[in-house]
């Protein structure tokens, strides 16, 4: 069973999913514990309200992003976390973190990756003009939003699309192959090759002939 930590700074609508996800049974992971680097996150009462320990760690209380995110590293550590799910994180993920979780952090991002990275990525595919978006979960490492995809979904863009519409659309995808990602992962099945992710084949259960 793999322990897992989120770091959130919003809503929390993919927390939710994730935490409903490992609900439904046979997840291979657990939540541990919710960090957030803004003490208003609605992600926080989701935490509290599913027995996940919700911690608030603000930058304001540092002198150093540095400073800060070796204080997220020692909390995840102390949890025993070995899973970083960054769901909503408005922060780029820096050393500390890439030190001690490299190749154990994953992100959702609303859009299909490398297009439109950073923020606000349904908007810019709106305003580029783009007939197809989506939603991608990738590994983290140094770049923003550049690490290796390990699953996207499609979504079709139209002619009457808001941002507010596109958005609730792609969140859709989002809370479906966020939940998918993290099984994986659980289940040993990622294998990183350079800018490639290999999803190997499900091993034969416990008790079951090899
Ligand atoms: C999502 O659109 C996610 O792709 C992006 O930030 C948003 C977080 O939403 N990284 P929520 O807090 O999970 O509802």
């Amino acid at each position: 069973m793999t322990s897992i930590g989120v770091l959130a700074s919003g809503r929390g609508s993919n927390f939710k999913a994730l935490l409903d996800a490992q609900k439904r049974g046979d997840f291979g992971g657990e939540f541990v514990v919710l960090v957030s680097d803004k003490p208003d996150a609605g992600a926080l009462s989701i935490a509290r309200e599913n027995g996940v320990k919700a911690v608030v760690i603000s930058p304001k209380d540092f002198t150093s992003r540095e400073a800060h995110e070796e204080a997220v590293v020692k909390e995840l550590e102390g949890c025993g976390v070995g899973l970083v799910c960054l769901a909503g994180y408005m922060r780029i993920v820096g050393t500390p973190l890439l030190a001690r979780f490299g190749g154990r952090i994953l992100n959702i991002h609303p859009a299909l990756l490398p297009s439109f990275p950073g923020l606000h990525g349904q908007r810019q595919a709106l305003e580029h003009g783009a007939k197809v978006t989506g939603a991608t979960v990738h590994f983290v490492d140094e770049g923003c939003d550049t690490g290796p995809i390990i699953i996207q979904a499609p979504v079709p863009i139209g002619e009457d699309d808001t941002e507010d519409t596109l958005s609730a659309r792609i969140l859709a995808e989002e809370h479906r192959i966020y939940p998918a990602a993290v099984r994986l992962f659980c289940e040993g099945r990622l294998k990183i090759a350079g800018r490639r992710v290999k999803i190997l084949p499900l091993g034969p259960k416990k008790g079951e002939d090899k």
